[in-house]
């Protein structure tokens, strides 16, 4: 979002790029811009999205230089303190990734759903909730709103598995926002065609967000009665290959799962290779079977993310919303515990209250630009930079 700060171009090897933030060097992906060497680009989620005057660029990295300098001395402080297991992981996650954080903005275009996962409050059959699916234009306003006005880079699409949204004709809107706007596109549509995947991917979608739900397979079906985890895993390997950054991890606390399961989530998500993986708990949705399911404790989520960063040091880990609906102050917790993405709601007011995948998400009934404020202030707060991920 505005939090993020342009580089320079120091390498170019193909379509692999070396960008300069101050002393730091990253490596990005660019496959959209023709660039030469001195170039400053905008990089978010490994990806080169665009480039910009170096006029421009020279006044933002002046503002940003004393920040910067600031910031990274905050941040290992921090990262100095504690014995226990998520001080070890936030000291993992300073050492090897340094004070990079990024934030995506999350868009829910539609909370039409043919599946009746039984954790999820848009499943199909929960007939109490007003369903909408967002117009192209309804949807290119909204992206136009979070790049130009907000400064997100990173956009992801999420829906419910929508195939009268999700076609051939979706492909089309994804080239729209890629010629208009400067943002990364991940999609989070659920399971469709390798095909239709791969025309995302023409399109210029260059993200995907899709998890396994849980590496144990007789909990998978239980969970997603009709489906079998050994078809996600495939999708998922599948979606890698094609070329697209890949998000994953699973939902914790689902009935009858184990601390082993738990245990087992990370290293099936660490055998995908993902660029990010997004651990959350299950929060109850009413009128879904688990409706009396108890979510996880949150320090147990914390606990998970931590154990990440230590079984994959350079990992990128997210901060989940659902981890954060169920304890507000989780997202400062997970941050200082392995953790170094956030995810933004950007979804018009109106149809935020309806993409009730369970209620009241953490956001929802809050404006935009005061969680922005609220998400930079912890940024600062931790020493944390806009510098991108890297590859
Ligand atoms: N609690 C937590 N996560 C949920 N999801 C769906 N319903 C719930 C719930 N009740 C997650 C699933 C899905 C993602 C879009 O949202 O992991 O893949
Ligand atoms: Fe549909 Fe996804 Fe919810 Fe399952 S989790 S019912 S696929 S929106």
């Amino acid at each position: 979002m505005c939090y993020s700060i342009p580089g320079k171009v120091v390498e170019i090897k193909n379509n692999i790029v070396s960008i300069e933030y101050f002393d730091s060097v990253k490596r990005a992906r660019n496959d959209f811009e023709k660039l030469e060497l001195g170039d400053y680009v905008y990089a978010q989620g490994g990806f080169v999205i665009s480039k910009i005057t170096a006029k421009e660029a020279l006044k933002i990295l002046e503002v940003w230089k004393e920040l910067f300098k600031e910031l990274d001395k905050q941040d290992l402080q921090l990262s100095q303190t504690g014995s226990t297991l998520t001080s070890k992981a936030n000291h993992i996650r300073h050492k090897t990734i340094g004070n990079s954080c990024c934030v995506h903005g999350i868009l829910e275009i539609s909370n039409f759903c043919r599946n009746n996962c039984h954790y999820c409050g848009i499943r199909k059959d929960n007939k109490s909730i007003e369903r909408y699916r967002m117009s192209d234009e309804k949807i290119l306003a909204s992206v136009d709103r979070a790049a130009n006005e907000f400064g997100f880079k990173a956009l992801v699409l999420q829906s419910g598995e929508d195939p009268d949204l999700i076609n051939d004709v979706f492909a089309d809107l994804i080239a729209t926002i890629r010629n208009r706007f400067p943002v990364l596109i991940f999609l989070s549509i659920g399971e469709f065609p390798l095909k239709l995947y791969q025309k995302f991917y023409k399109a210029g979608a260059r993200g995907v967000l899709l998890r396994f739900e849980t590496s144990n397979p007789n909990i998978y079906a239980k969970s997603r009665p009709g489906f079998k985890l050994e078809t996600r895993l495939k999708l998922i390997s599948e979606l890698k290959r094609i070329g697209y950054a890949l998000i994953t991890g699973s939902i914790l606390g689902l009935p009858d799962a184990s601390v082993e399961d738990h245990l087992n989530d990370i290293k099936c998500a660490l055998s995908l290779n993902p660029e990010m993986y997004s651990f959350g708990p299950l929060i109850p949705a009413p009128t879904t079977p688990f409706e009396n399911t108890k979510s996880p404790n949150p320090e147990m989520i914390i606990e998970h993310l931590a154990r990440t960063r230590m079984m994959k040091e350079d990992s990128n880990i997210v901060v989940t919303t659902a981890l954060e609906t169920l304890d507000p102050k989780a997202r400062k917790k997970a941050l200082l515990s392995g953790a170094n993405s956030l995810m933004l709601n950007v979804t018009p007011e109106k149809y935020k209250k309806l993409y009730s995948i369970y209620p009241k998400k953490y956001g929802y009934d809050k404006d935009l630009k005061i969680q922005i404020d609220e998400t930079i202030n912890l940024l600062h707060e931790l020493g944390r930079a806009p510098t991108d991920l890297s590859l």
